[in-house]
């Protein structure tokens, strides 16, 4: 390896030894590393480095010489971690977080001409000039993290970052499930292709008709990447390796993307590829020589000036993560996103809890019903309406009879909440018109009575689940919140969803730039000061921040259920989302659909592509401390004894175990139920089919457990035989095996409920 060549490179290996890591620093002194798993290369040798923007106030103090050569190591060092954290909830009681650190100190020095004021003098002087950074990596068992630091200095205050250039040199041409690179929108399908495949897909890779798009560069992909190695023969076993690219802690940051040189890559990006948010500067390609094909490249998401950071010492970079196993489950149960976040930062969580809801909401989405109130104004100025005289359109949803019906359904049924969509003026004009005051968050139209409602709700043991549609004009949103959020106190409000829809406002911002990333966490912030859970839908992707704000209960971030509704998903979806977007934190993915062909109760033609039993899987196969039941009320009572399983599941656990796991093939998990002795077990799978295969080991010994299954009939098919579903009942006990057939694009669930 070329490492050895040099003089130095410190080497980590995690506490079981199974990662290493090697460190050193080159010939043009820039930072190097490597990584490998089981002595088998993950991450082949990397450059590591920021190239910073020049700019006109440079002068004034804004460093803009790159942070990418001319660096001396001056000091290192090495420590061990180990601790056991509870997470307020989870997948687990107990999250084990043991790590091995190496901290590189750096220096870069130079010297320089001084220029001095004197006649005849300049150039006399020379001046010598040294920066410091810190490169902190940590080593686990299952994948390693690294950031950058930039500590307080004399000649490192101020500086714009044009992009950071971490590199991840890839070993082969692995198997990748990726999504185009985008600024504003990860609400895509998600493509499996090899490395080298990436460019020629990119463009059948992009619906060009979500609400904003900007795709970057034509080898351009997001995080979290899944990939998968070609098998080798290990002890007479066929094995792969299992390596995934995110990032952990993005604060203060713009998020990452990652762009791949390969074979017919000239230059790193130098123009957006399109989109309906084309409007930021084209990036600048880089100053320094291109790695070698299967490497990417970090790509952070600029703002509306084209920069991509705006930083001021001391500060630091999110972590880089690559986790790596060569079992596909240990992808599944990793803590490490969670564990490189910083630990709870709210004093008292007690107002903190997991919720199962449904909402005034699948209606709206699937066409039956509107958002808005009247059809009578080409467009709304709030301010300027009187409410109570305009004619109401007789489609809006969120009105108190039809809210009613949901309360008394969440009570039915033991339901926690009800989202209600569309209780606020101004859904008339709300979406793609630029529209800086387009909400104020605070005005019930005349059929939502906000105060009788809440007590309704309140009198049956059940809340109303606030919901902010920002429209992502979000100066609007920043300005109204305080209000907005007493209003929710007011009334009894614990949670809220908030949307960001269309292009961001201020105009060429982007979604997941580092000043959106900051308006989301701030807005986290703020609901935390009033007791608020935040379900944040489009917003950036999750990485792990909620366990320092662990009242971001939930993310939209990816393709959900809504997608179902408009021309549908591939059955092979929710079997990739547990390896990618929910590695840095839950979705509020919204599943349950029952009656999956929406013309059926509608005049929408699309259809979900799941089974009845798939449906119920989903509720443990996508974690979550959040689970709506999204379906109808009046679809559910059609299914009541299936419905039973979605009353009966917990959304927060004990203990997880990944029985089975193969990216976009099938996931089974048992998981017991927070407090209690019950277990909970799904499985999903594709378009093919699965015969899962559960050993009851996990279950206490010698007791005897009531177990339900629901269950794909043998001729249930996602398409042709949705709602095929047998229920059975038996006891059952450790030691056992259960066998469960799963139909294309089904899956099943069981409980087990402790005697
Ligand atoms: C998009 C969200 O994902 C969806 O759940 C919501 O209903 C609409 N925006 C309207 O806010
Ligand atoms: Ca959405």
């Amino acid at each position: 390896m070329l490492c050895s060549m040099l003089a130095h490179a410190a080497e980590v290996a995690s506490p079981n030894g199974n990662v290493k890591m090697k460190f050193w620093v080159d010939q043009k002194g820039r930072p190097m590393y490597e990584m490998s798993y089981k002595e088998r290369p993950v991450v082949l040798p990397s450059h590591l480095g920021l190239e910073l923007a020049k700019d006109k106030h440079a002068s004034k103090g804004l460093d803009e010489r790159d942070l990418m050569t001319g660096f001396k190591i001056v000091k290192e060092e090495t420590s061990t971690f180990d601790e056991t954290w509870q997470p307020v909830w989870g997948e687990t009681r107990n999250i084990r977080n043991h790590y091995v650190e190496y901290v590189a100190m750096l220096s870069q020095q130079w010297v320089e001409p001084r220029v001095t004021a004197g006649e005849g003098q300049r150039g006399m002087f020379e001046e010598s000039h040294e920066r410091k950074i810190n490169i902190r990596f940590r080593v686990y068992d299952d994948g390693i993290g690294l950031r950058y630091e930039f500590p307080q200095q004399k000649e490192l205050n101020y500086f714009l970052i044009q992009d950071e250039r971490t590199e991840f040199r890839m070993a082969g041409d692995h198997m990748a499930w990726w999504l185009p690179g985008d600024y504003d929108t990860q609400e895509q399908e998600t493509q499996q292709t090899k490395l080298s495949e990436i460019r020629n897909r990119m463009k059948e890779a992009v619906n060009w008709g979500n609400s904003s798009v900007a795709v970057f560069s034509p080898t351009g992909v997001q995080t979290s990447l899944q990939m998968k190695s070609d098998a080798i023969d290990i002890n007479g076993e066929r094995r792969s390796l299992y390596i995934n690219i995110h990032e952990a802690a993005c604060a203060d940051y713009a998020t990452m993307h990652l762009e791949l040189v390969d074979a017919k890559t000239k230059a790193l990006t130098t123009e957006l590829g399109g989109g309906s948010n084309a409007y930021t500067p084209a990036p600048k390609p880089s100053r320094y020589p291109l790695p070698e094909p299967f490497t990417f490249v970090s790509h952070l998401t600029p703002d509306a000036t084209g920069l991509k950071g705006c930083m001021q010492t001391p500060c630091m970079t999110p972590w880089r993560t690559v986790m790596v196993s060569d079992d596909a489950r240990d992808m599944l149960s990793s803590n490490l996103i969670l564990n490189l976040n910083e630990p709870c930062a709210l004093d008292d969580t007690s107002w903190i809890h997991p919720t199962k809801y449904c909402g005034v909401w699948w209606e709206m989405i699937v066409g039956r019903g509107s958002w808005h109130y009247t059809n009578d104004f080409p467009s709304i100025y709030l301010n300027q309406i009187d409410w109570s005289k305009v004619k109401p359109n007789g489609t809006h949803k969120a009105n108190n009879e039809n809210v009613k019906r949901y309360i008394d359904f969440a009570a039915k049924n033991g339901l926690d909440e009800v989202l209600v969509e569309g209780w606020n003026v101004g859904w008339e004009d709300w979406a793609n018109m630029w529209k800086r005051d387009v909400f104020d968050f605070q005005t019930p139209y005349p059929d939502f009575d906000i105060k009788m409602l809440n007590d309704y709700a309140h009198s049956k043991g059940v809340k109303l689940l606030m919901h902010h549609e920002t429209s992502s004009s979000t100066q609007n949103y920043e300005r109204h919140m305080e209000k907005a959020f007493q209003l929710m106190n007011q009334y009894g409000y614990d949670a809220v969803k908030t949307g960001y829809v269309g292009d961001i406002i201020p105009r060429g911002d982007h979604h997941y730039s580092q000043s959106m990333n900051n308006h989301y966490l701030y807005v986290v912030k703020e609901a935390a000061k009033h007791h608020i859970m935040v379900n944040a839908h489009e917003a950036t992707r999750p990485t792990g921040l909620c366990r320092t704000y662990p009242n971001l209960v939930g993310n939209e971030s990816a393709r959900g259920t809504e997608y179902e509704a408009f021309g549908g998903s591939r059955p092979d979806h929710t079997c990739i989302l547990p390896f990618t977007r929910l590695q840095g934190g839950p979705m509020d993915y919204t599943p349950g659909i029952f009656v999956t062909k929406l013309s059926e109760w509608s005049k929408n033609t699309s259809w979900a592509r799941i089974t009845i039993a798939g449906s119920l899987a989903l509720y443990l196969t996508m974690y979550s401390p959040l689970q709506m039941a999204a379906d109808l009320p009046e679809n559910y009572e059609k299914f009541d004894d299936a419905f039973q399983f979605i009353r009966d599941v917990a959304c927060d656990w004990d203990e997880s175990i990944y029985l089975e796991a193969e990216p976009a093939d099938y996931i089974t998990v048992a998981r017991k139920a927070k407090g209690t002795d019950n277990w909970f077990i799904g499985g999903k799978c594709d378009e093919n089919g699965h015969e899962a295969v559960v050993k009851l080991d996990f279950l206490d010994k010698g007791r005897k457990y009531e177990c339900t299954i629901y269950q794909d009939a043998p001729d249930a098919h996602y398409e042709t035989n949705p709602q095929a579903y047998v229920i059975t009942k038996k006891t059952v006990k450790a030691g056992q095996t259960l066998k469960l057939k799963e139909a294309p694009g089904g899956g099943f669930a069981i409980s087990l409920i402790a005697q």
